[in-house]
């Protein structure tokens, strides 16, 4: 992006501040979408991430929570320092280090946002704090100090504030204010709200909190009930004009508000709540794919907005009624997500030409080196089967991607013999790169109850690792019985979970690079340790 054009969506975004219609999109895929199992982004994807949500037009990108370890720091300072239009907000508990720590993380940042939280609720005040509802309103007053000695922008979240006591909230929503926050955020850290219920509380807060007009409010949701978007949606209804939402609705537990369906309900409903957001819609679709690829986690085929199946209309009387007049069974076109609708399938005979010009209809403009590596994995692709979709495609950049990435372990070779009657066997031969300058090559072979089992026997004993197999799946990548499948696992290493994710036409190999996948990430976070939790 030229710097021009830079400057024109800062001051875009600016300006945009003050329209009283607007919904802020905080996205916190970086943070409290990364904190679910698996889910672990290296900094490079960190960054990656962040440049994909300054193009879908979020307005506050919570880039982590630099006390956490030396990843959320550097990371949090990689994305102050790259991202121009974006507000960028680092987490920081209500404790002068971590304070101290988010805003030398944010220094070189545009626009900075310190975002301090505290729990609220009698459990949490007495359980998990040890702390008399005094002393929490006092901590809570010098951390909004502390956070606005270094920068304008101050949010602060009573943790749990959708069980806590209302009078309590008002007051120290009062005070945190009158101390220099500028945004309230209300989490529902347990997903336990209701959408009438989460209305009424900021409907009450805004009327009670003196000079509530001058802050925005937020909500913050999990989705534990199911009731995340619903609940976000209630809260705009209601005076909030910011919600904090994931890509995918990724996050703790059941996860997070999605943004795609908050963002596309504010859009297709326009006339319902007199509201909208900055959100390029039609980079939805991207930016989810983006996630499913750096987690390595899937998303239901039914899923709203994102899903495979989400604009498939399969019954005979839907379709027919579709192509009589789209709007019978569509309230929102595919276009608008970012779905092109007249997809054309690529094949052997499809050249070069063509084929770069799907990759730059589906984003991606790659350097000549890296496209002709995709480019050579088209062709063997396509040898093995007829037609490659666009899902094939991806699936070939993402790969070709994470090769550039460090690799501890590489499948080099891998014979697998099962069949009715007969022991399952897997033989196994890695690279070895724990000493990068010089790989080493390790073979092993073990039995199984199965083809999938033996293999993974032999990558637990030629890793020397400890491993738990939390979730296995297979499932097709696009139609035809030549389909590609992508294997994606959940591995237990330690005490943390690693997911991978890999595609080929060969569902045993699949499953094998998936385990190496998982493994491999493992090895990439170990290279820094976590020193604190939330
Ligand atoms: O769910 C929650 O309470 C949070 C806070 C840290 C805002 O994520
Ligand atoms: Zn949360």
């Amino acid at each position: 992006m030229s710097n021009s054009e830079t400057q024109e969506t800062l001051e875009t975004a600016i300006a945009r501040q003050n329209d009283a219609g607007l919904v802020y999109i905080f996205d916190t895929t970086l943070r409290d979408g990364e904190q679910c199992p698996g889910a672990a982004m290296t900094e490079d994807q960190k960054l990656e991430v962040a440049h994909r949500l300054e193009a879908l037009g979020v307005d506050v990108i919570e880039a982590g929570f630099p006390v956490s370890s030396p990843v959320q720091f550097r990371a949090v300072q990689r994305v102050s320092r790259e991202l121009e239009a974006p507000i960028i907000a680092a987490l920081a508990r209500a404790v002068p280090r971590d304070i101290e720590v988010a805003a030398d993380a944010l220094k070189d940042a545009r626009r900075k946002r310190i975002h301090t939280f505290l729990a609220s609720s009698p459990i949490h005040m007495k359980y998990k704090l040890g702390k008399e509802p005094h002393e929490v309103l006092e901590l809570a007053v010098q951390a909004v100090k502390q956070a606005r000695d270094y920068v304008d922008d101050v949010e602060f979240s009573p943790e749990d504030a959708t069980r806590s006591e209302w009078d309590f909230l008002v007051e120290l929503v009062t005070r945190v204010v009158e101390a220099g926050a500028t945004t309230i955020n209300i989490p529902d850290t347990v997903g336990y709200t209701t959408p009438e219920e989460y209305g009424a509380l900021f409907a009450h807060l805004i009327k009670h909190v003196p000079n509530s007009q001058n802050i925005r409010f937020s909500a913050h949701c999990h989705n534990d009930l199911g009731m995340a978007t619903a609940n976000s949606l209630a809260a705009v209804k209601n005076g909030a004009r910011q919600i904090e939402c994931t890509i995918n609705g990724i996050g703790e537990r059941a996860g997070n508000t999605a943004m795609e369906e908050v963002a596309m309900a504010l859009r297709t409903r326009g006339e319902f709540y007199g509201l909208h957001t900055n959100i390029r819609t039609e980079e939805i679709i991207r930016s989810s794919r983006l996630i499913r690829q750096v987690t390595g986690m899937s998303v239901q085929p039914n899923k709203a907005i994102v899903g495979d199946n989400a604009f498939a209309h399969e019954s005979g009387i839907h379709q027919d009624g579709v192509l009589k007049n789209r709007l019978t069974y569509e309230i929102m076109t595919p276009e608008s997500v970012g779905l092109e609708s007249n997809r054309m399938v690529l094949g052997r005979h499809s050249g070069r030409h063509a084929f770069k010009d799907r990759l730059v209809r589906l984003g991606y403009i790659l350097e000549e080196e890296e496209f002709q590596q995709v480019w050579n994995r088209f062709l063997d692709l396509a040898d093995k089967k007829k037609e490659v979709y666009d899902e094939d495609i991806l699936s070939l950049v993402n790969d070709a991607q994470s090769d550039q990435d460090f690799q501890r372990y590489e499948l080099s070779s891998l014979h697998v013999s099962a069949g009715s009657g007969s022991v399952p066997t897997a033989t196994v031969r890695l690279i070895d790169r724990e000493n990068p300058e010089e790989p080493r090559t390790i073979t092993d072979a073990a039995c199984g109850d199965g083809p999938v089992d033996a293999i993974y026997n032999v990558l637990e004993r030629l890793t020397g690792l400890a491993i738990k197999v939390d979730r296995f799946r297979i499932q097709p990548l696009s139609e035809g019985r030549d389909a590609q499948a992508v294997a994606s696992v959940l591995l237990k290493i330690g005490d943390r979970s690693f997911a991978g994710k890999a595609t080929s036409t060969d569902i045993v190999e699949a499953s094998a690079r998936a385990y190496l996948d998982a493994i491999n990430r493992s090895f990439t976070a170990q290279t820094e340790e976590i020193t604190e939790t939330l």
